[in-house]
């Protein structure tokens, strides 16, 4: 349906096919090599990448160009060319995708992609007897390269810093979340074909494919952005595409107390919670803020710890020079060779760790990391899917009793409560903006139950005329946390009282 076309629009035999392109350089023969000299395309459109880059050879015939390429639409939005100069290139396009092995030119850098395509698209021009001036050509090849190189209508989004996620629900349609508010934008595909060629290259690069065969597939960009993709017959209404949007620069500490996600005496509490190696766990709905928080809990691990972080995509940015970083393999397509969260964490404890993190706890790994944490690895920490610290403890027991873990309850429970000192609960709330609204202890057991005592909550007061919620952090007024000795060990005692009894003084200034 979408991406390969009829035989008609093949190309003519003698074409070079997929899997065996045309005139393989070296480094086509090298599978598995790294893509990363791809260099991450700017502005596809535009085309202005490959020119302000000097990536390309100037256009033949340049000056014809100049006066007939009319300056290219950004995101593909403006002035139309002529349908016919439409139906041209996806015909050139089509033959083109079925011609050629994208993974394969994924690892060309760019100028070798360029001249590749350009060969080849030469070569079905004029197989095609397709009639065409040089300068059309010449736009056409800008085009499709952009296209096959680059992520189409995508750039502009991708280029921009300010963006958490792109969200594009087939050709027409594409929202942006920008500073917790979702936003629809103007951009548009030219059509499910291109969007899912698009998509197509996308996964490209890390060796899979979507189609409706396998409709499916996770995959990150260079720039280390995250990405979904799912497709017809899954996806109803047209190739479907969720970019999470990778931070260069993430965010610490001071800038949630900035933004009001925690106060001050907070952020100093979770610093020293971070340094003194209580495990903790973060707990939090998706897009909430877990990694975000994990990351700067992080930044206070000591430089002459050995870290291992485990990560289904790695996200994480520690700072520390002794960091090893682990990453999930999903399966290959025959479904095979996957290497999932709990072989990582388990490979870990023969890897002498210090602390272990894990990105995101969501099944039997559970019971390594708290094994981990119960022998020796103090400071580990994990995020988890949960809407409250209490909810985050019992996700946390059916994932073992999921594991497969024949352990009685109560066991889980004790293993739970010996492991865990703290958990952090992020949160977004409806008007987009996100807070940390708790910082809780698990301090112990009663009979069955897990004993927990909250250090700092966020409490809703209520809603300005903006729909912009009012609310407040308030410390419960504990002076002495749970891990008041290991604050102690740690020589962090005094900054502990002085944050708590702040905390404190400011509830009543409130
Ligand atoms: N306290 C915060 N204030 C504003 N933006 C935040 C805050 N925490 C996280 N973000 C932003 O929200 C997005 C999602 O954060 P992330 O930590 O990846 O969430 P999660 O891991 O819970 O899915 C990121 O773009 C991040 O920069
Ligand atoms: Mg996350």
């Amino acid at each position: 349906m979408f991406g390969k076309r009829t035989d008609e629009t093949r190309p003519a035999p003698g074409l070079p096919v997929t899997g065996q392109p045309p005139a393989a350089p070296a480094a086509l023969s090298a599978p598995g090599a790294a893509i990363p000299d791809l260099p991450m395309p700017g502005s596809s459109f535009g085309g202005q990448q490959a020119r302000a880059a000097g990536a390309a050879p100037p256009p033949q015939g340049s000056g014809a160009v100049s006066q007939q390429a009319p300056k290219k639409p950004e995101a593909g939005m403006g002035p139309r060319k002529s349908e016919n100069y439409y139906d041209i290139k996806g015909t050139i396009f089509n033959a083109l995708i079925d011609a050629i092995d994208l993974t394969q030119l994924g690892q060309l850098d760019r100028d070798a992609a360029r001249d590749e395509i350009r060969d080849i698209v030469n070569e079905i021009i004029t197989l095609k007897d397709v009639v065409m001036s040089i300068a059309e050509q010449e736009d056409l090849l800008e085009d499709i390269c952009n296209d096959v190189l680059g992520y189409g209508p995508l750039e502009p989004l991708l280029a921009r810093d300010d963006i958490a996620d792109i969200m594009v629900n087939g050709a027409n349609t594409t929202f942006i979340e920008v500073g917790g508010k979702m936003q629809k934008t103007g951009v548009r595909f030219r059509d499910n074909a291109q969007l899912l060629n698009i998509c197509q290259r996308i996964v490209s690069q890390i060796g899979r494919r979507v189609d409706e065969a396998s409709p499916i597939c996770d995959a990150r960009l260079m720039d280390g952005s995250r990405v979904n993709v799912i497709v017809p017959p899954l996806a109803i209404d047209g190739p479907t595409l969720t970019i999470r949007k990778f931070k260069k620069d993430r965010l610490k500490l001071p800038d949630l107390v900035k933004f009001g996600s925690i106060t001050p005496e907070g952020a100093t509490i979770l610093e020293i919670i971070g340094r003194v190696r209580c495990n903790v766990l973060i707990s939090g709905g998706t897009g909430s803020g877990k990694t975000t928080l994990l990351n700067c809990l992080t930044g206070y691990i000591d430089h002459d710890e050995r870290v291992i972080t485990c990560e289904d995509a790695a996200e994480l940015q520690l700072q520390q020079p002794h960091v090893v970083r682990l990453e999930t393999r999903p399966p290959n397509l025959e479904g095979e060779g996957e290497i999932n969260m709990r072989d990582l964490v388990k490979n870990c404890l023969r890897m002498r760790p210090e602390r272990i993190i894990v990105g995101e706890v969501r099944g039997p790994e559970a019971f390594d990391l708290l094994q981990a944490m119960n022998t020796g690895h103090d400071g580990s920490m994990g995020t988890l899917h949960a809407n409250s610290p209490r909810e985050g403890i019992s996700r946390l027991e059916s994932m073992i009793t999921m594991g497969g873990f024949s352990l009685p309850s109560k066991t889980i429970k004790e293993m739970i409560c010996g492991s865990i000192d703290v958990i952090v609960q992020a949160s977004r709330l409806r008007d987009g903006s996100r807070r940390i609204t708790h910082i809780t202890e698990v301090v112990g057991m009663e009979g069955d139950v897990i004993i927990t005592q909250d250090l700092f909550v966020y409490e809703i007061v209520g809603e300005d005329a903006n729909g912009k919620i009012i609310g407040r952090h308030r410390s419960t007024g504990i002076a002495r946390p749970h891990f008041w000795d290991r604050a102690r060990y740690y020589n962090e005692e005094r900054r502990l009282a002085d944050a708590l009894e702040k905390a404190e003084s400011r509830n009543e200034m409130d």
